[in-house]
């Protein structure tokens, strides 16, 4: 077992009285004192802004801001730092690539999605289709959880576009088979953008290996700082994207009446950055790659393992997805007990987990339900934490049954 969590001083708090069992990381993970360290270092040592000055302090932040294009470059063994676009998390970039990407779309064509898609990878396609007149269509899920790759096919024609799909669903923890769907895609010419949110610390990624188009998530769900996102894009694809938003930093010419844009990453990066976020960033991948994936997979599916067989025994406990292949999500009902009722009881028992929709109404309506309760895990979780869950859980069952 990993044991990290020493490097993470917010489980020594106690809440209500009792210790934190933290059970949300599909909602952001913990910060290690790595990364909070370096955070404090670069606005102590470098508060200066970035691609402007002609100063000593502005160059050296500068140059860190860029070797961090490179560590996530090497991260995501993408083949050149200019196909990262920092971003301020999953949601933007995904707006990012719905709204420069559409607009070259025409009345009629098609945007596939799936059934269990973030709102943040719902919304911003909606928001196109209705301003372009474009079709949304979606890959159903099964009742086990995964996507219905069946309907492949037939969603997948000469007039899809774009698929945008979630590598590993924030609900269900299913990881989905991506590589199939991008295969299938590029066969009729269209593009595919991934939200990696949910998969980006719990197993490595080959953009070029996936031949994905777009791949996004947010720092702050790998052990990173809030507030800034990485977007992956084919280099050719976004020169041919026009920008997203204007500013300072992106532009190459402004006249009076119009301007010229330089070529991406800039052109997506007006504005002051988190420049303090992306100098932090390689802490947070440092802090990854210390522990190895295949450790941190080992670590998730012991943990996943443990909970889902303790959690099966208990009458009544309906699963959403049981598919063999995830990451350590879990998220189910019990009959006669409401899901916020829950997580009121569990708070009180120290226990942080998330209950609702979860900002996935569309898959909530597939299975029937308005909410659940999802335990999400993580690299400090341990078999104490899984234990402390169960019996705060089965104790809240009792007041509520
Ligand atoms: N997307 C995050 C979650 O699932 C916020 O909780």
């Amino acid at each position: 077992m990993i044991d990290v969590r020493n490097q993470f001083p917010v489980l020594e708090q106690t809440i209500n009285k009792k210790p934190l069992v933290y059970l949300d990381s599909a909602a952001t993970s913990l910060k290690p004192t790595v990364l909070t360290n370096r955070l404090s270092w670069a606005y102590e040592n470098l508060s200066a802004n970035v691609h402007r000055g002609a100063h000593f302090l502005s160059d050296r932040a500068t140059s860190e801001f860029e070797n961090s294009r490179q560590r996530v470059k090497n991260f995501l063994n993408a083949s050149h730092e200019d196909e990262i676009v920092w971003t301020s998390g999953t949601t933007d970039a995904i707006n990012l690539v719905a709204e420069s990407f559409c607009s070259s779309m025409s009345e009629g064509e098609e945007i596939l999605l799936t059934q269990m898609e973030h709102h943040s990878n719902l919304v911003p396609w909606h928001i196109q289709a209705k301003k372009r007149k474009l079709k949304i269509k979606a890959i159903p899920v099964t009742p086990k959880g995964e996507l219905d790759l069946s309907r492949l096919d037939e969603l997948i024609t000469s007039k899809t576009k774009i698929v945008s799909l979630s590598y590993c669903s924030n609900v269900l923890g299913t990881i989905n088979p991506i590589e199939t769907v991008i295969k299938k895609a590029h066969s009729v010419g269209a593009k595919v953008m991934v939200d990696a949110a949910q998969s980006i610390m719990h197993f490595p990624t080959d953009v070029q290996a996936l031949d994905v188009d777009f791949f996004a998530f947010s720092t702050h769900k790998m052990f990173g700082p809030f507030g800034l996102g990485v977007l992956y894009g084919k280099k050719q694809l976004l020169n041919e994207m026009p920008p997203f938003k204007g500013g300072g930093s992106m532009i190459s010419n402004v006249e009076i009446d119009h301007s010229e844009f330089l070529e991406a990453p800039q052109r997506f990066e007006a504005g002051t950055p988190h420049i303090a976020g992306v100098i932090a960033l390689p802490a947070a991948i440092d802090f990854i790659e210390q522990m190895g994936f295949s450790q941190i997979k080992e670590h998730d599916k012991n943990l996943l393992n443990m909970i889902t067989t303790e959690l099966k025994t208990i009458d009544g406990l309906q699963f959403m997805g049981e598919s063999e292949n995830k990451v350590g999500i879990v998220s189910f009902n019990i009959d006669g007990c409401h899901a916020s009722d829950v997580g009121h009881l569990l708070n009180q028992q120290g226990v942080a987990v998330r209950v609702g929709h979860h900002c996935c109404q569309p898959l909530m309506k597939a299975f029937g339900v308005t909410s659940s309760i999802r335990a999400s895990l993580s690299v400090y979780n341990n078999e104490d934490d899984v234990e402390r869950f169960l019996k705060a859980l089965k104790k809240s069952m009792e007041m509520l049954t």
